[in-house]
């Protein structure tokens, strides 16, 4: 099997777990999300490829910060949402795994990631706040900083903009808005990406699918 691997801290449990799998005799190969979780991957002896040289993952597995009733997620609160997406969207199935805290009737009280190309800023910022005028939100924007204080810079060598939006109404609209303004490079949004979500709770595991639209 073709693995996309997801990152965080649930999804590093996924990749240990697989790890073991592989050294006892599991075939499978896996493409990171992540410099992290490369790095994860190739400590727990998981074989690598990357997207240029297999043209499709049978399943990625990642975790996600929100989940709603429809599967839309917020991700991205690692940093690594662009990975993520583009690895996500090469995927046959996208199994989100996670704890029950991330369950919700509504995303957006999760801050919302944007990743942001640096130049210009101030001009993709403006833009935003109109595309989320347009689409009956708002709130605070702040770049993310790094636990150094610096600012926090992506895999990819972007910036992240963390938008508190508190309820977002109607992610689908807000995910095609903010995809055609040119500073953003990718938002946290994951909408029809994911199939399927197992979640942990203090009474089991459940497992739901995505309803055929
Ligand atoms: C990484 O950029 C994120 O999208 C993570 O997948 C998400 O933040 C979930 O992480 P945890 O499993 O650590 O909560």
């Amino acid at each position: 099997m073709q693995l996309g691997l997801g990152t965080g801290s649930t999804a590093k449990h996924f990749v240990e777990l697989l790890g073991e799998r592989v050294a006892a005799g599991l075939k499978v190969v896996g493409v990171p999300t992540s410099e992290a979780t490369r790095a994860d991957a190739q400590r727990c002896g998981v074989p690598l490829t990357t997207l240029d040289e297999i043209d499709h993952l049978d399943i990625t597995v990642d975790g996600a910060d929100e989940i709603d009733s429809e599967l839309n997620l917020i991700k991205g609160g690692g940093g690594a949402l662009l990975r993520e997406k583009i690895v996500a969207a090469a995927s046959d199935r996208m199994i989100v795994i996670a704890d029950d805290s991330k369950w919700v009737p509504t995303l957006g009280k999760f801050p919302l990631p944007l990743e942001v190309i640096p130049f210009g800023l101030g001009a993709t910022r403006r833009a935003i706040e109109k595309v989320f005028a347009d689409c009956g939100v708002s709130g605070q924007m702040a770049v993310r900083k790094a636990k150094d204080g610096h600012v926090f810079v992506t895999d990819g060598g972007h910036w992240i903009v963390d938008a508190q939006l508190g309820r977002i109404a109607d992610p689908a609209s807000l995910a095609k808005a903010l995809s055609a303004i040119p500073g953003v490079v990718e938002h946290g949004l994951f909408i029809g990406l994911a199939s399927s979500a197992v979640l942990a709770g203090g009474e089991g595991i459940r497992v739901i699918e995505r309803r055929k639209p």
